[in-house]
């Protein structure tokens, strides 16, 4: 049981050969999210949790009759009920559910490319940072959301039950790069004054890596960077997607660590044609992951 977590229930189980420990706990995160209870049900040998579950007040609805506190209750009981009666009937269906999350990626620094434009003038920008990144002495990886299979969010709240995402798809590697990564730049143009839609797909996705980090009950922090291209000319057109980075930069305590944003695209075509452009953005990758200014 966590320093954080309330005790609802404790009880002694007596089963086959063994004497087992049944517990019932709830973690207020209301200081997260109003009204966040998480309960665990935790089954313990010793100090070994052979099976757990969780259920969590987001999973529910406002339509569904169930709550998530009357649902732990109710498992508590069914849990006692079939481990006296039957426990080689409860181990075979009732498995540790929290598992490891997978661990692929290694890169130092993480690029999202917003554009599905694989060679247009955002992936040009990702090109220039994932360079700058290798010239300091760091890993890059540039991801184009585009071209991968992420499902859409759907609200079903497990990832705060189990620390990962109901969903296995692109994203899951997506998350294990960026648990390794100490720097996050996003590239994405302006699409109808926001991110384009593959883009905010993933960034909903990395809700799983917030609830992992708040089930570890420990946020990693890092630097995102920022380079936003716009068609029209003004600064306005940035309002909704500096807004946007930024919360989700915010929510995953990445500290935003600088803005690049350039208008008047259309008219140009072209990035390579903005003037001091590339340096600028050398610069800025150098600056935050030596903490000396690149060149410029
Ligand atoms: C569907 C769509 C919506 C767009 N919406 C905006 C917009 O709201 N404001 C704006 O300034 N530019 C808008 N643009 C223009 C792009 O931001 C601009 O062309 C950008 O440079 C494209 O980046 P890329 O070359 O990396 O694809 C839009 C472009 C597309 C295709």
């Amino acid at each position: 049981m966590e320093q954080c977590e309330e005790l609802l229930e404790r009880k002694e189980v007596a089963a086959g050969e063994g004497t087992y420990t049944l517990v019932l706990t709830r973690r207020d995160l209301s200081s997260l999210y109003p009204g966040l209870h998480i309960f665990t049900i935790r089954l313990l040998l010793g100090d070994k949790t052979l099976a757990l579950f969780r259920t969590n007040s987001y999973e529910y609805s406002p339509t569904d009759p169930l709550d998530a506190e009357s649902v732990a209750r109710k498992n508590v009981l069914s849990w006692e009920h079939l481990l006296s009666r039957d426990p080689e009937a409860f181990f075979a269906t009732h498995l540790e559910q929290v598992g490891t999350p997978a661990d692929t990626g290694r890169p130092d620094v993480l690029i999202l490319q917003g554009s599905p434009r694989a060679d247009g003038n955002c992936s040009l920008i990702s090109g220039w940072a994932a360079g700058a990144s290798e010239e300091a002495g760091y890993s890059a990886e540039v991801v184009y959301p585009h071209d991968l299979w992420i499902t859409g969010c759907i609200g079903c709240y497990q990832c705060y039950n189990t620390g990962f995402c109901t969903f296995d798809d692109d994203m899951t590697a997506i998350i294990s790069s960026l648990r390794h990564a100490r720097l996050l730049i996003i590239c994405t143009p302006v699409y109808t004054s926001t991110v384009p839609g593959e883009l905010k797909l993933l960034i909903d996705r990395f809700q799983a890596y917030h609830a992992e980090m708040t089930l570890a009950g420990r946020f990693v922090s890092r630097n995102g960077l920022l380079f936003s291209l716009a068609g029209r000319t003004g600064r306005e057109n940035f309002t909704c997607v500096t807004r946007v980075i930024h919360d989700f930069m915010e929510n995953l305590h990445i500290t935003p660590s600088g803005d690049i944003l350039v208008d008047g695209i259309d008219r140009l075509r072209d990035v390579r044609n903005v003037p001091g452009l590339e340096e600028r953005i050398r610069s800025a990758v150098t600056t935050v992951l030596t903490g000396r200014e690149g060149p410029s």
